[in-house]
């Protein structure tokens, strides 16, 4: 949901991404709906993100994760999604934002990606937690081959997500915090929990 905050962060880094799309969803991949910018700027308060950082947002939409991190911190981002027609507006977005070098976005499925250059990552209910476990197991076997701290920013609401992280034994949560309905102007309260790949 838009409250004026997010429509005024658009405005200021001069991008579209408030609007949802659910057209390409289904039972295991889930659609369009942006992070709230609120959520965005806790997560910048937390300082778990550094300029030496790279940061992927696995199903990235319209890109709003990365124009704002990357605005806010300076690092790099780099933007995975399955939908080729939502990647086509993250790379408008990202002409209208100021073209870097510093923002790349990857058509792939998440769960066929490679992530061996970046060492943060993001997720907003992008697929079912079956996928990600699949998602997880490339993060393992990328942190084998090149050693390196891993942080997984978690922003979620659903059952799904609330019941799976706790019980998955490769992760150790450093950090959660809450967010009201009325913060997210949303129905049900929802969490951005930090986790640690062990
Ligand atoms: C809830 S949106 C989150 C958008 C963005 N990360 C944000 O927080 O503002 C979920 C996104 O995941 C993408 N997605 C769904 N399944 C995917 C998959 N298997 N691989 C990559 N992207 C996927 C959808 O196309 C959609 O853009």
């Amino acid at each position: 949901m838009n409250n004026s905050n997010d429509l005024e962060w658009d405005s200021k880094l001069n991008v579209k991404t408030s609007i949802f799309d659910y057209m390409e969803e289904d039972y295991q991949n889930y659609g369009y709906d942006p992070t709230p910018y609120v959520v965005l700027e806790e997560l910048v308060k937390l300082d778990f993100l550094k300029k030496d950082d790279v940061l992927v947002d696995y199903g990235c939409g319209k890109g709003r994760v990365s124009f704002f991190i990357n605005n806010q911190i300076g690092c790099k981002t780099i933007g995975v999604d399955h939908s080729e027609r939502l990647l086509l507006m993250a790379k408008q977005n990202r002409e209208r934002y100021g073209e870097t070098k510093d923002i790349t976005f990857v058509h792939s499925k998440a769960e066929n990606f490679i992530p061996d250059e970046a060492n943060r990552f993001y997720l907003f209910n992008p697929f079912s937690t079956k996928i990600f476990r699949q998602v997880l197991k490339r993060i393992e076997k990328s942190k084998e081959e090149h050693p390196r701290e891993i942080l997984i920013f978690f922003y979620y609401s659903t059952i799904e997500y609330k019941m799976y992280l706790p019980t998955e034994a490769r992760l150790e949560l450093v950090k959660t915090v809450t967010f009201s309905e009325e913060t997210i102007q949303d129905r049900v309260p929802a969490y951005l929990s930090v986790y640690k790949l062990k």
